[in-house]
């Protein structure tokens, strides 16, 4: 048994990251246990816990599982969580309960708990204690050593709990099931080392570490080769990339490797902007093939409070580079994340975030009401607003940001513009795509299109999302 620490979590040292090639083996005797099992897996976060899920499904189909889509006919449940607020703990508790019913009927199916819940000392203890009941317990570290920990739980028939808290070394060859055919997500970095007073992802993730360059080329170049269309390149701070190698190569560098593969899109997310430099945006500006796209999470439009948070930029310095992406990338989509009452927060700051968002006019913001997360900065320092009060910020906040999403998107009624349709729509005989600028396209059309990238006419547009037909040039 491993459990997690909090004190481990916030440590960080100069020890030399290890790439590790060789550390992903499903031994012999794991190899068809799971013949005519089947597995379900719920995922919950970022696009970071979204891939990882597409690592555990290969791992999984190694050992012979195969999946299911309907909970009730799985003989393994996973759980991969997400610890970023209050309310992805809920939901993941709010399922185990679902679980266990299962369970009382169905005694032999297997439950695991992974992702970065998985990493939180307080959570795993209340799982040691009072859900005895789940099997297998395993982090974000070492979701490569699943064959052993699900054989270990079987063999000793007793809760098999694996949770490093170490800073992290660097896991290649791990195998992926991609859930799309035609865009991909490509891990570029693990960790992060910015520690905002307020964010849990440095604890549960571990220390910054970047993928060799060489590694993720490869990646890409067989993706190209396999006919996928789009990668997005994943990190949490992807302009950081390189920086703890120790070499002279950086983001810069890397998107101009990338868009050198030929692969038709180029994405990546998500983008600080402590790290954003001007070759990044001459990079993205040159290459046709890196998308005119970019997240840029603001988080608060006061100085103050973003001081507090240790974001280590001014909202001077955000709305400078802002300005200067604009003006460099020809017909560039921004979008941003805001916390509104932080601990602190005053009316006057929080109308210094609406001035921002005035003056950015963003595409598009995810908005969120500040969650303490036990063991940050920020979960001790005093909460000066009632929920009310917070309600009312996050609606006035969200009624700016739906205008100017919708002003935005107004914009391209009538306009063409390259689709990737990558999926069927929710409605009926239509399918779906993003614009290259990340504008959500549903199009009424035949299914021969999927997996191309095609010219649209835009003719409608709501705050969301646009409809649009094959434009008759094509
Ligand atoms: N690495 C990314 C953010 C990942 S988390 C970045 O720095 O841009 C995604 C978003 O969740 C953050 O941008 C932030 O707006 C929000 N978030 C993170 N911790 C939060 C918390 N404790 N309470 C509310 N929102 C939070
Ligand atoms: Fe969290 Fe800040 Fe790191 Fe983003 S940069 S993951 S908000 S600590
Ligand atoms: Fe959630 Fe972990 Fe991502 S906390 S947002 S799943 S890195």
């Amino acid at each position: 048994m491993n459990l997690p620490s909090l004190k481990e979590a916030k440590v960080r040292t100069n020890k030399e990251i290890k790439i590790i090639n060789n550390d992903y083996i499903v031994p012999k005797s794991m190899k068809t246990i799971g013949k005519d099992k089947k597995y379900y897996i719920k995922t919950y976060g970022c696009q970071m816990n979204v891939h990882d899920t597409e690592n555990i499904k290969a791992i999984l189909e190694d050992m012979s599982f195969t999946e299911t889509l309907d909970m009730g006919d799985a003989d393994l449940i996973l759980l991969n969580t997400c610890a970023i607020r209050e309310n992805a703990h809920n939901k993941m508790f709010g399922f185990l309960g679902r679980v266990k019913h299962l369970k009382e009927s169905k005694p032999n199916i297997i439950c695991a708990i992974c992702g970065c819940m998985a990493q939180e000392e307080s959570v795993v203890n209340a799982i040691k204690l009072k859900y005895k009941w789940v099997d297998i317990v395993f982090g974000t570290h070492n979701l490569h050593k699943l064959p052993f920990i699900l054989e270990e739980s079987l063999k000793e028939k007793r809760q098999e709990i694996e949770v490093f808290s170490i800073e992290g070394d660097v896991y290649e060859n791990i195998p992926v099931k991609r859930d799309s055919k035609y865009k991909a997500w490509v891990n570029i970095m693990y960790g992060c080392d910015k520690f905002c007073t307020y964010c849990i992802v440095p604890y549960t993730r571990g220390k910054q570490r970047s993928r060799l360059h060489k590694d993720i080329i490869n990646e890409v170049e067989t993706l190209v080769k396999d006919g996928y269309k789009e990668v997005t390149l994943l990190g949490q701070n992807v302009n950081a990339y390189g920086k703890d190698l120790k070499i002279d190569y950086t983001m810069s560098n890397l998107l101009e490797d990338v868009a050198k593969t030929g692969i038709d899109r180029i994405r990546f997310v998500t983008s600080h902007p402590w790290d954003f430099n001007d070759e990044m945006i001459d990079v993205i500006a040159k290459y046709k093939n890196i998308m005119p796209y970019i997240h840029l999470p603001l988080q608060s439009g006061s100085n103050r409070i973003l001081k507090l948070m240790g974001r280590r930029y001014t909202k001077e310095e955000y709305i400078k580079l802002f300005n200067k992406i604009k003006e460099k990338i020809k017909g560039v989509s921004i979008t941003t994340d805001i916390i509104v009452g932080f601990p602190g927060e005053t009316l006057e700051d929080f109308n210094e975030t609406l001035d921002v968002v005035n003056t950015c006019k963003f595409d598009s913001a995810f908005t969120f009401i500040f969650s303490p997360r036990e063991g940050t900065p920020a979960a001790n320092m005093k909460n000066n607003l009632t929920d009310e009060e917070k309600n009312n910020r996050l609606y006035m906040l969200n009624e700016l940001v739906n205008k100017y999403a919708l002003e935005n998107n107004k914009k391209y009624l009538g306009k063409v513009v390259p689709v990737l349709l990558e999926d069927f729509s929710e409605k009926e005989g239509s399918l779906m795509g993003y614009t290259d600028t990340m504008k959500l396209v549903n199009v009424e059309t035949d299914k021969k299109y999927l997996g191309k990238i095609v010219d649209i006419k835009i003719t409608d547009v709501k705050t969301w999302s646009m409809d649009g037909k094959i434009d008759k040039k094509v």
